[in-house]
């Protein structure tokens, strides 16, 4: 029997197979400073979200540690070379989110082009704005996507029923996937901005994608479909805070290089009240909720669960994420 600490909440279900397996399951959240001084000592397992930082200092203060579960896709809040050097397993939940996170995201993209967001804040304001809250169609435009994993998948199959072209970049996946897709893969991410009116993210935040959304890649959008309707250009993001330039997307907001924003993912979160993007009209976010459904999170425990069970009998999980993993 092992004690496992789960510090950003779980499914019910998620506990209950823990326990069934044998293990106690302490449900609390713990502060850095007290993960700092050695805080998981009575623990063989963690298992978080995003809320908890698993940084290289904490993972050498806990580096008795067998296992540490991500219940979530994104470990941007884990160190896993540091879990690597100490011998501790990573593993996360990587598909049980993707369908929540697909309809977030056409969500984001029809209340972009509906201005639905806009729509709602002049009617509680007494404001009955017909003509301005006038759209277009997401038929008949181009979809780019950054990215094209499982989510980006979901989210193209969706938008082509729904008349839109989708073009991808993603140098990791072969064109024969994005072909299998009914996507064009193009060869630069310039060429996303270049070709598409409406963009939307599904990359990792890494070197690579920090600020890869700013001014100068915004201005180059065309602002106008194939069929020559000007429909604007908007922008899409329930990956990860920081591949949006937040400064940039508001002047480009500003100047109408952007029609509109949607960000479920903040630099920094929770997002700061007085975070200028959130007096501008033409932007409408949700706190990165994409996940935040009842179906993703008890499959996204379950599976977690399961992971952890695997790791602690000594086996090794299917979503291991450590390279040359050893012990
Ligand atoms: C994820 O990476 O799984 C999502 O962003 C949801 C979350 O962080 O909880």
């Amino acid at each position: 029997m092992a004690r496992i600490a789960v510090t950003d909440g779980m499914a019910e279900d998620a506990v209950a197979m823990l326990e069934e397996a044998g293990h106690e399951v302490v449900t609390a959240h713990i502060p850095e400073s007290e993960l700092l001084s050695g805080g998981l000592s009575d623990f063989s397992a963690i298992i978080i979200r995003s809320a908890t930082k698993l940084t290289q200092e904490v993972i050498a203060a806990n580096s008795h540690l067998q296992v540490i579960g991500r219940a979530g896709v994104g470990v941007d809040n884990i160190d896993i070379s540091a879990a690597t050097n100490f011998g501790i397993m990573v593993v996360n939940a990587p598909r049980a989110s993707t369908n929540s996170v697909v309809e977030l995201t056409i969500a984001h993209l029809l209340a972009c082009v509906r201005k639905v967001s806009a729509s709602d804040r002049g009617l509680r304001a007494g404001k009955w704005e017909k003509k301005l809250m006038q759209g277009t169609e997401l038929n008949g435009k181009i979809l780019g996507l950054i990215g094209f994993g499982r989510i980006a998948q979901g989210v193209a199959s969706v938008a082509k029923g729904l008349g839109m072209r989708v073009m991808a970049y993603d140098p990791y996946v072969p064109a024969k996937i994005a072909r299998e897709h009914g996507v064009r893969l193009l060869s630069r991410v310039d060429d996303i901005f270049s070709n598409c009116t409406h963009i939307s993210i599904h990359c990792n935040l890494t070197e690579e994608t920090y600020h890869l959304v700013n001014s100068e890649r915004i201005a180059m959008m065309p602002g106008r479909s194939p069929n020559g309707i000007i429909c604007g250009n908007h922008i899409i993001n329930c990956a990860r805070g920081g591949i949006v330039d937040e400064e940039d997307a508001f002047s480009a907001l500003e100047s109408g290089n952007l029609s509109s924003l949607a960000l479920d993912v903040f630099e920094h979160e929770p997002v700061s009240p007085d975070h200028p993007l959130l007096a501008h009209h033409a932007f409408h976010g949700t706190p990165h909720i994409g996940a935040a459904t009842l179906e993703a999170q008890r499959r996204v425990g379950l599976d977690i669960a399961a992971e952890i069970i695997t790791a602690l009998e000594g086996r090794l999980p299917s979503n291991l994420l450590n390279s040359d993993f050893n012990k």
